[in-house]
């Protein structure tokens, strides 16, 4: 015989190495509470229905209560030979009840269960994401309202091309955490739809109550269909390509803190309690937070493959391959929320070396754009404006110039257009002060921004 909960049909035991290969209480432990949670539902629903006694009912419900206590108690063990989580919890209930307990599995299967349990798992926790994201743009909003006028190099293909405002620059990732936020709460409407009841597949000739369990586990939604309601992971899809699009910008953000904080740039300078030093070289500082957040996002990109990849075979309804997409998710809310609490102290702390920015656009060519856009308002047509101040520019590069140095009569030999007024212009503080087309790097245009992200995170 096979002593397993579903060993009835079995003749041997298998050995239990094999065993350990299949199980998955080693991480499914991490879904107790939703478990327990689910099972309560549930177990409610059995006895509103009268498909069981309302006194089996409430046994049952009492033990489940317990083993949350033991549970937070810290007093529970899980026995890998139990396979998973919802084997090993009933398996304690009927330890605590008897069994009784194994009524709790009517009209339910570990299908729907597990299904049940991971978008609880994820619904809880998706708002704490979200929470995390907008203490970040907090601190971009208030990072960004203090430099609106400081002057850096604005870059195309890493090359100085028109000086911006870094609060400019701040408030485009604000932008992209804005976009994170809304694919994140876009994600929860998925995830808050409750496939209990399901069964196995089928749905099942008990007269259960499915809104029921919806409305105690809090879904705003049910499972349309019970083959849907078991194979259905895209909600884990949508949450591991949401995260993984969430790292893409920590990560792009956390390479120009990287780069910035170089002698090369000096731009930046982290703070040292988001620093480390070196173990041979005494003079070092390390931006190690930085570089950790951008390697970080190797391991959830390969989370979201990982699962692409598992799930593009699968024929409906459950299949055992769904038990690997569990680790992922678990590994990603726990990679995703220290990330962006370690983030937005990093950023917070940051010093901005505000003249090392603006004399990077002070002593270079950034404004030959202002220069070509001088000529063509003057009435010069763009595209031979933009030829006359390349003249120049090669001018100023075999002389060792900038374009502000020449001289009236230098810059006259090339255009006639060219009066005394073309100086003021020059200046990248004027160059980003007039740059006031929507969306545009003039002040005026990111007081706008400011304003609007400030209502944005009021509203939150
Ligand atoms: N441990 C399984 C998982 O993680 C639970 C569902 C098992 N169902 C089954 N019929 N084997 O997916």
């Amino acid at each position: 015989g096979n002593k397993k909960p579903w060993g009835g049909r079995f003749s041997k035991q298998s050995a239990a190495w094999i065993d350990s290969f299949g199980a998955s209480i080693s991480f499914d432990q991490e879904m107790a509470h939703e478990d327990l949670e689910g099972s309560l539902a549930h177990a409610q629903m059995l006895k509103k229905t009268g498909i069981i006694s309302p006194a089996d009912a409430e046994q049952i419900i009492a033990g489940l209560k317990e083993i949350e206590h033991d549970l937070k108690a810290g007093k529970v063990t899980f026995d890998v030979q139990l396979e998973d989580i919802h084997m090993n919890i009933e398996t304690l209930l009927t330890q605590k009840i008897g069994p009784v307990a194994g009524k709790l599995h009517t009209a339910r299967s570990r299908n729907d269960q597990v299904a049940t349990d991971l978008h609880l798992y994820l619904k809880h926790r998706l708002p704490e994401i979200n929470a995390a994201l907008l203490e970040l743009q907090e601190v971009l909003v208030q990072k960004a309202q203090q430099h609106v006028t400081t002057i850096m190099p604005g870059y195309t293909h890493l090359q100085h091309a028109q000086p911006i405002s870094y609060a400019h620059y701040l408030l485009a990732y604000y932008q992209m955490f804005s976009r994170d936020r809304e694919r994140f709460e876009f994600n929860l409407q998925h995830t808050d739809i409750n496939p209990l009841g399901a069964a196995a597949l089928a749905g099942t000739t008990f007269p259960i109550e499915r809104a029921y369990t919806s409305k105690l586990l809090g879904f705003s939604k049910t499972y349309s269909n019970s083959l849907d309601a078991v194979s259905d992971r895209d909600f884990v899809l949508e949450f591991l390509n949401n995260a993984s699009i969430l790292m893409v910008h920590l990560s792009r953000f956390c390479e120009e803190i990287i780069l910035w904080c170089s002698y090369e740039f000096g731009y930046l300078e982290l703070d040292d309690s988001f620093s480390t030093g070196s173990s041979i070289m005494p003079q070092k500082k390390n931006p190690d937070m930085a570089e950790l957040i951008r390697g970080k996002s190797g391991r959830i990109f390969g989370h979201l493959l990982g699962l692409l990849t598992t799930m593009k075979g699968l024929p409906l309804a459950y299949n055992k391959d769904l038990q690997e997409d569990k680790e992922g998710v678990f590994d990603t809310v726990k990679t995703i929320i220290p990330t962006l609490k370690i983030f937005t102290g990093m950023l917070k702390t940051l010093k901005v070396n505000t003249a090392k920015m603006e004399q990077a656009t002070t002593h270079d060519l950034s404004n030959a754009t202002e220069f070509a856009d001088y000529l063509a308002s003057k009435g010069l047509p763009f595209r031979e404006a933009h030829r006359v101040v390349g003249e120049l520019v090669l001018k100023c590069i075999a002389e060792k110039r900038n374009l502000q140095d020449l001289t009236p009569a230098e810059m006259q030999a090339v255009s006639p257009l060219i009066a005394n007024d073309i100086y003021a212009k020059l200046t990248s503080k004027e160059a980003v002060a007039r740059r006031n087309s929507f969306g545009g790097t003039g002040f005026s245009q990111i007081k706008k921004q400011l304003a609007q992200a400030r209502a944005e995170l009021a509203s939150n």
